[in-house]
């Protein structure tokens, strides 16, 4: 992985040697002078929309890139956040069963989380994150530049994810994160340290556990109930800021079965109420929540498979009943946020 100041230089020499990039459709409209760069036989433009996560879109993906007739010494590269990343890497990795990829990140999530790790996800019947393979990179390349265009709700979105490997790690900045959220949404080069350490927390699990069997398990911490809520607001609540309100959830019933102290409850609901996003809560479908949950991929029966917490540092897996007594805790949760 590098960091650069210009994406722009390390792109021509891939475009140079016949890669075929996909870019997300807003960075092309934004970047212009990026895309001007790339002949338009080698580019195609994707929506980075939630709905665009299907094997729809990667058969359109697979069957340009056929009639392009991309060879399997070419690499592909994704140019934009975790949506390009997911339906391109997927493709990848089962075109010639396995073509090379290159990543330029352009969100704050991208950056900070989803460009290692090397999972590739695509929704399925309204089921988030259903498919997938394992399929990592190549090479990543950082230009922080991107992050001045986007949104400050994505720039939240990566926060919430970044929070998530700081409270799996109990890192010491979590706070200074949070306190100085207001001015990194102006400075965005200054996300650097926090990029950083966040990949630190992530690679340094992966290492020992690439596949996912173990320890990573514990980085699905706020994402079950998280990837529940997206599903239940049709993706109005976009996935970093699902993830804080998933990690509060989940301390909101570790607390009630006595694992958490309610004061340590109160404290990281203080600090996650920074990137908990406007929303009508008391108009959330509780049906279509619990059933998003019952369906969650990682359930290995009608119980609900997830990570609670003990507090920062000390998360474990769990598994609740679905029952009423997880329909009031959930319900009483959503009225409590309101
Ligand atoms: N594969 C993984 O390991 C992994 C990990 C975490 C999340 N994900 C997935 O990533 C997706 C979320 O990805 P995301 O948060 O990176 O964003 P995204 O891809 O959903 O993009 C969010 C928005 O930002 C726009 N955008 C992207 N870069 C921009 C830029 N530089 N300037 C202006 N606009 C820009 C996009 O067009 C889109 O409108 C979810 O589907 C989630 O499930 C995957």
């Amino acid at each position: 992985m590098a960091f650069v100041d210009h994406a722009s230089d390390s792109l021509a020499a891939i475009i140079a040697k016949g890669a075929q990039v996909v870019c997300d459709s807003n960075v092309a409209r934004i970047h212009t002078d990026l895309v001007a760069s790339i002949p338009r036989e080698q580019l195609l433009l994707l929506d980075a929309v939630e709905t665009n996560k299907t094997l729809d879109t990667a058969q359109w993906l697979l069957q340009t890139l056929s009639q392009r007739k991309i060879r399997r010494n070419q690499q592909l590269v994704a140019i934009g956040g975790g949506i390009v990343q997911d339906v391109t890497a997927f493709s990848a990795s089962i075109l010639y069963r396995g073509l090379p990829w290159v990543f330029f990140p352009t969100t704050l999530l991208a950056q900070a989380d989803s460009c290692i790790g090397g999972k590739t996800s695509i929704n399925l019947g309204g089921r988030k994150n259903l498919l997938g393979s394992f399929h990592p990179p190549s090479e990543v390349i950082i230009d922080l530049t991107f992050l001045e265009s986007l949104s400050n709700n994505d720039i939240h979105s990566g926060v919430g994810e970044i929070l998530h490997y700081y409270l799996y790690a109990d890192s010491p900045r979590t706070q200074a994160l949070v306190d100085e959220l207001t001015k990194l949404l102006s400075n965005r080069q200054g996300f650097r340290p926090y990029i950083e350490e966040s990949l630190a927390i992530k690679r340094s699990v992966i290492e020992e556990d690439e596949f996912d069997r173990g320890e990573r398990n514990k980085f699905n911490y706020g994402h079950t109930f998280g990837h529940a809520l997206e599903a239940a607001t049709a993706y109005a609540i976009n996935h970093g800021q699902a993830v804080t309100v998933g990690m509060d959830l989940a301390n909101h019933l570790s607390a009630e079965h006595g694992m958490l102290e309610a004061r340590e409850f109160e404290r990281l609901h203080k600090l996650f109420a920074a990137n908990i996003p406007a929303y009508n809560w008391a108009n959330l479908n509780l049906d279509e929540y619990l059933r998003a949950l019952a369906s969650d991929k990682k359930n290995v029966s009608s119980d609900l498979t997830c990570i609670l917490s003990r507090g920062p540092g000390k998360l474990f897996k769990h598994t609740l009943q679905i029952d009423d007594n997880l329909r009031r805790s959930i319900y009483e949760y959503f009225g409590s946020i309101s």
